[in-house]
């Protein structure tokens, strides 16, 4: 089915100044604080609709699931509403990736428009850079459910110093509508039978990932979005004891491990640490971890076979006189030979089984950006080069990759 009238949905008509700027007026723009994106979804058979807040312009409905706890399976639309918030006039390009229908209005100007996106997993951009303002920029996006198989959507973004990212979940925004309102306190009156195992078929994943961060209390120590802790530092928090920041887990982790490390917490830890970490009930973390990845609009992890010519390149890459990764990097039982922030560093026996492979390729173009104030240095240039051009014509995404498949060589 068709995008009928573009012009006719009501692109924040309530709160555009003009359609040409988008730039929101200061009550409009008051308005507009809450984290996230407002959702409205909507079953194409029925025309029931349902609202909730999300973190990412992104979402992952498994075939045959439904994509609320209030509508039936199958056929829907996703809405997404709000804005993008800037500290400084910046250029963007968009990007979306998945699969179904989707179009795409920034500042009022419908950007993207795809009928279904491309079936070999390549984006749908915006032909250029598009200007945002400093503040506010109102930003919608419809996605319609593919005719079969799972539906799967994630904003991107990117630039001249910025490789492609989700729109960080930092710098979105939306405003409180009586469909959330009304979203919210059906869950309320729901939550109870919820957490009854029982009806656990009719959770949607990503919903029962937040409401476990919160009822777990997670946002006591960790960070995410953009958000302090909420609760004090822990009294010995040393930098390898801090709690990590939580707004990529839904992206950096393997369900797998992130299910057991919250279940029982594996006998191989990342990091040397205090007592004060993870206090998740141990229920249906697979669940939990599952729900992370639909939030980042991604499916649960799958292993890949590791090959072994690359492996051996990956190996020789690390060396302490090459790119030096093991001078902070345990190899297994192998110490690491002692940079800075060695004491911090993650051995490398654990990175396959913790990583997600996308993850690893982005953290590496820019660990800062991810990580703030990690000490894991940045081994690409703008261009995407490592400076070690002996190994594939100093192309880092081909030396990382050899990396990624050394990694799992490693007892
Ligand atoms: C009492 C404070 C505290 C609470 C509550 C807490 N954490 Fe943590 N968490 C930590 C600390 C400290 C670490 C770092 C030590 C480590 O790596 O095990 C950590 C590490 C993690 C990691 C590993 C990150 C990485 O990069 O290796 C994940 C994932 C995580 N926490 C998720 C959660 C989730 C989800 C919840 C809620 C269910 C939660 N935490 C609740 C303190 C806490
Ligand atoms: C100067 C020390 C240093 C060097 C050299 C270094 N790293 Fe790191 N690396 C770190 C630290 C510290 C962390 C931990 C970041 C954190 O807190 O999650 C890290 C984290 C990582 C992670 C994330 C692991 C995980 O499971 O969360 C990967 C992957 C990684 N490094 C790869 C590399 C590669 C590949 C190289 C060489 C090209 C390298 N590192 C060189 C310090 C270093």
């Amino acid at each position: 089915m068709r995008f009928r009238g573009l012009a006719a949905l009501p692109l924040l008509a309530a709160t555009c100044v003009g359609p040409v700027s988008g730039q929101l007026t200061q009550a409009a723009a008051g308005d507009l604080d809450r984290p996230g994106l407002e959702l409205v979804l909507r079953s194409r058979a029925s025309e029931t609709t349902d609202a909730r807040v999300a973190r990412l312009a992104a979402l992952y409905v498994p075939e045959g699931e439904p994509s609320s706890p209030f509508l039936e399976p199958g056929a829907f639309e996703a809405t997404f509403r709000g804005a993008i918030e800037l500290e400084l006039n910046d250029s963007f390009r968009f990007a979306v990736r998945g699969n179904g229908g989707v179009r795409l209005s920034v500042g009022g100007q419908v950007v993207i428009a795809r009928d279904a996106l491309p079936a070999d997993g390549a984006p749908a951009s915006t032909a250029s850079e598009l200007r945002l303002n400093k503040g506010l920029n109102p930003i919608e996006l419809v996605y319609r459910s593919p005719p079969r198989g799972d539906a799967s959507m994630r904003l991107t973004w990117s630039n001249d110093y910025l490789p492609e990212e989700p729109v960080p979940p930092a710098s979105l925004r939306h405003p409180g509508s009586t469909a959330l309102d009304r979203g919210r306190s059906r869950r309320a009156a729901r939550d109870p039978v919820a957490e009854d195992a029982v009806s656990l078929a009719r959770v949607v994943p990503a919903e029962y990932a937040e409401r476990r961060i919160r009822r777990d209390g997670c946002l006591v120590c960790h960070s995410r979005d953009g958000a302090p802790a909420s609760g004090p530092p822990a009294p010995d928090a040393g930098p390898t004891h801090a709690p990590p920041d939580l707004t990529w887990a839904g992206e950096k982790f393997r369900g797998d491990w992130l299910a057991d490390y919250l279940a029982s917490h594996p006998a191989d830890l990342p990091r040397p640490h205090p007592e004060v970490r993870a206090t998740a009930s141990p229920d249906e973390t697979d669940l939990f971890a599952v729900g992370l990845h639909h939030q980042h609009g991604l499916a649960a992890s799958v292993p890949e076979p590791v090959d072994a010519e690359l492996a051996a390149v990956g190996s020789d890459l690390i060396r302490g006189d090459r790119l030096g990764c093991h001078a902070c990097h345990a190899l297994g039982d192998e110490p690491a030979l002692g940079g800075e922030g060695a004491e911090e560093a993650i051995n490398f026996d654990l990175v396959r089984r913790r990583l997600r492979r996308p993850f690893f390729d982005w953290f590496l173009r820019d660990p800062q950006r991810i990580l703030p104030g990690t000490k894991m240095p940045q081994f690409v240039d703008e261009d995407g080069y490592t400076g070690l051009y002996d190994v594939f014509d100093g192309e880092a995404a081909r030396q990382f990759e050899a990396i990624w498949h050394y990694l799992d060589t490693i007892d």
